[in-house]
């Protein structure tokens, strides 16, 4: 990691795990095996093992934190005071995670069993639904913190429309995998709900806590929202190229649910094999996937989703600079957009 963004994370992250902790109750006496309603949460969250023992698991990158204290910070206000900001999204972004991994049928995230493969489907909603609530509550600490009352009105307005259009996104996202051809424009409209609107809340909100006029609120979510597309494409190749150790995720489910990811898209329009493999009856997994990505390499999918996740970067890139970001918060957004094109977990 490059200087400033290693220097702020090692600040960000102790503080946010340590108020997304006293959130979802993982310290006292509702910890693990005591409460196993709060204890499935923490196992989610990498603080538990699948004995509900406290454990260091693989949390994730936590990105969305990361640039919501960035923006703050960028904005010339105090990150200190977004961090309930920076909580609450990583929460509502775990409890998408939850409920998705029962969506997408997938086995394993973060390089661990998901939630549903170990209590099951009905117990892994309840606990993504308590989630959700607890998200909500965790923004609401922001008044504690000294933020005036109108500006939590608003977030909590924004985070509750972002929770909207991202399970808007995801029904786009599941509707799709049944539909032999996806227009590139409705592929966007449904990562723009499913992943970029709440990497563009990051950004909003950490402006909107800092205190920014209404223009720079609007350049930082614009920001968030290309870079969240950006993410979103790059997850896509990842989806399909990536090494399943470095990602934590099986590389196949993208390709066996027939999801319409853009590499998928791109030559779905161009290879009559292609269409015709995926028209075909399921044939066994492995020799699907194997044959779907031939074909894929094939007609140069990768290359197109690489220069699409660039183009999206540049312009998120843009929209920063026209925010007028302060130093050196600004240097460190400018790291981890980089940083997050380049990613290979
Ligand atoms: C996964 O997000 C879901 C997407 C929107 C692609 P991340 O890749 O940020 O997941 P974690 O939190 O780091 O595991
Ligand atoms: C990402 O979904 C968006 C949400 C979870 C809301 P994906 O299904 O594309 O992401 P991964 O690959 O499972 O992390
Ligand atoms: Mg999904
Ligand atoms: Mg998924």
């Amino acid at each position: 990691m490059s200087d400033e963004l290693s220097t702020f994370s090692a600040a960000f992250l102790p503080a946010v795990e340590a108020e997304m902790r006293a959130v979802l109750r993982a310290d006292g006496a509702d910890a693990g095996l005591a409460d196993p309603f709060y204890g499935m949460m923490h196992y989610h969250m990498g603080w538990a093992d699948e004995a509900l023992q406290p454990a260091g698991g693989n949390s994730g990158k936590r990105i969305r934190p990361i640039l919501c204290l960035l923006a703050c910070a960028a904005a010339g206000g105090d990150w200190r005071q977004a961090v309930p900001a920076a909580a609450a999204i990583e929460i509502l972004h775990n409890f998408s995670l939850v409920h998705d991994d029962i969506e997408d049928d997938s086995p394993t995230r973060r390089g661990r069993r998901t939630l549903w493969t170990l209590w099951g489907q009905p117990q892994a909603i309840n606990t993504g639904d308590g989630m959700f609530a607890l998200a909500h509550l965790a923004l609401g600490r922001l008044a504690e913190r000294g933020v005036p009352p109108a500006t939590v009105v608003r977030a909590l307005r924004h985070f509750d429309e972002t929770s909207v259009a991202l399970t808007r996104g995801q029904h786009a996202d599941m509707t799709f995998e049944t539909r032999p051809a996806v227009a590139v424009a409705e592929y966007v409209a449904m990562i723009t709900g499913k992943t970029a609107v709440l990497v563009a809340l990051c950004a909003e909100l950490g402006a909107l806590v800092a205190g920014a006029d209404d223009a720079r609120v609007s350049h930082f979510a614009a920001f968030g929202l290309n870079l969240g597309l950006a993410f979103q494409v790059q997850d896509d190749i990842l989806g399909i190229w990536g090494d399943e150790a470095l990602t934590g995720k099986s590389a196949a489910t993208d390709i066996t649910t027939r999801k319409k990811t853009l590499p998928v898209l791109y030559a779905l329009e161009r290879s009559a094999a292609l269409r015709e493999l995926y028209d075909a009856p399921a044939e066994d997994d492995r020799t699907f996937v194997r044959r779907a990505v031939a074909l894929l390499d094939e007609a140069g999918a990768r290359a197109y989703a690489v220069e699409r996740a660039a183009d999206y970067s540049d312009e998120a890139l843009a929209h920063l600079a026209a925010a007028r970001p302060v130093e050196p918060g600004a240097a460190a957004l400018r790291q981890l957009t980089d940083m997050l094109l380049r990613r290979d977990f």
